[in-house]
């Protein structure tokens, strides 16, 4: 199995060590901004695509072919796993579910998946994509964190604040525990798959964290993750741990057995850095890539000085469909300079 170099400027920063350049990417760097994604989405739905290896190896390339990036992250999305466990999933264009899982029955009668048997053809777009990936560049792996995997398994759909699952943490809290537990039970087995099949680092995402409280973070959801980290540093993997919600939730981080914190937006970098002495990944806001070229340049530049050299440079949040590729160009330019 190829690997990626571990002096590469990705995983030799990931690991605290020195690197020859400050490492970039972005998250959701494969998609619909890109003219050449849009091509292919126009001849196949996006479910297709995460089943088919080919394609989507493929367009996980798109933005390393276009973009001089440090690392390539593995084209599927956070809920695909959801079929394999037993709840039928489509997109509109965000994930849709069959039905919801907000019952102990429910929760019990979730599958725990065989990646190898059940989710295949992910395993093998990161093979393929780690053959033909630069052992200089990283291919980073990831799973939802299982707080955002249940916001979706609770509420069907993607929701503004997400009442539904935290009526359920604080109304029925046996049942959320049990549905946490159940999907971290799920997703871990994917992590070392992952790891196996070549990928190098392995991102939990908590994109909806954000609505909880300190508290309710720390000692309901964050354990699940950290199991999930655990099992990617276990594997070999960096492991990264996103958290869309640092403003109140960057002490609970700042503990969790993590190689790379990655960070929103919401705080200045050099406020995080004050803060932790960790790797931060982060932290441009995506609607930055909108401001003319002279902003935006100052932007990076401010992010990188403040962040110091144990910094991997990347944006608070995915990509935005609207942005214009060149401004992409603009922060790899500004990033290397
Ligand atoms: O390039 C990459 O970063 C890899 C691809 C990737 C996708 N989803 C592809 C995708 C990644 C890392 C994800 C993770 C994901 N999926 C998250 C966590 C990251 C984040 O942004 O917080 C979440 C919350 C999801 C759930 C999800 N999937 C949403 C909310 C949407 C709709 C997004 C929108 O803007 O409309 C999706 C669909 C999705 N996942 C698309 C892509 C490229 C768009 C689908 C299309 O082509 O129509």
């Amino acid at each position: 199995m190829k690997r990626g170099d571990p002096n590469g400027p990705f995983l030799a920063t990931a690991r605290g060590e020195f690197a020859s350049r400050r490492p970039l990417w972005i998250m959701r760097q494969a998609g619909r901004y890109l003219p050449e994604y849009r091509e292919v989405r126009a001849k196949m739905s996006f479910l297709e695509l995460c089943k088919s290896p080919v394609a989507a190896a493929d367009v996980t390339m798109q933005p390393l072919r276009r973009f001089d990036l440090d690392a390539a992250i593995l084209f599927t999305d956070l809920m695909t796993p959801a079929e394999a466990m037993g709840v039928g999933l489509r997109y509109d264009p965000g994930p849709v579910l069959d039905r919801t899982v907000d019952s102990l029955e429910a929760v019990e009668s979730m599958i725990v998946p065989d990646p190898e048997r059940d989710i295949s053809s992910m395993l093998e777009t990161a093979s393929l994509v780690r053959d033909e990936l630069d052992e200089q560049k990283a291919l980073i792996g990831f799973v939802g964190a299982p707080f955002t995997f249940a916001c979706y398994l609770v509420e069907g759909r993607g929701s503004k604040h997400w009442d539904k699952v935290r009526r359920l943490m604080h109304g029925e809290p046996e049942v959320f525990d049990r549905l946490l537990t159940r999907i971290t039970d799920c997703l871990e087995p994917l992590v070392p798959a992952l790891v196996r099949s070549g990928c190098d680092a392995i991102q939990t995402f908590d994109s909806w964290a954000g609505v909880l409280s300190t508290e309710d973070y720390a000692t309901r959801c964050a354990p699940h993750t950290d199991r999930l980290l655990r099992a990617a540093k276990d594997a070999g993997a960096v492991a990264i741990d996103f958290v869309n919600g640092v403003s109140q939730h960057l002490p609970t981080m700042h503990e969790a057995p993590a190689d790379v914190l990655a960070v929103d937006w919401r705080l200045p970098m050099r406020e995080i850095r004050a803060r932790t002495d960790r790797v931060v990944q982060g932290n441009l806001d995506p609607t930055a890539l909108f401001c003319d070229e002279a902003e935006l340049r100052r932007k990076v530049a401010a992010i990188c000085e403040a962040a110091g050299d144990r910094h991997i440079f990347n944006l608070g949040h995915g990509i935005l469909p609207q942005v214009d590729p060149r401004a992409v160009e603009v922060v790899v330019e500004e990033v290397h300079r």
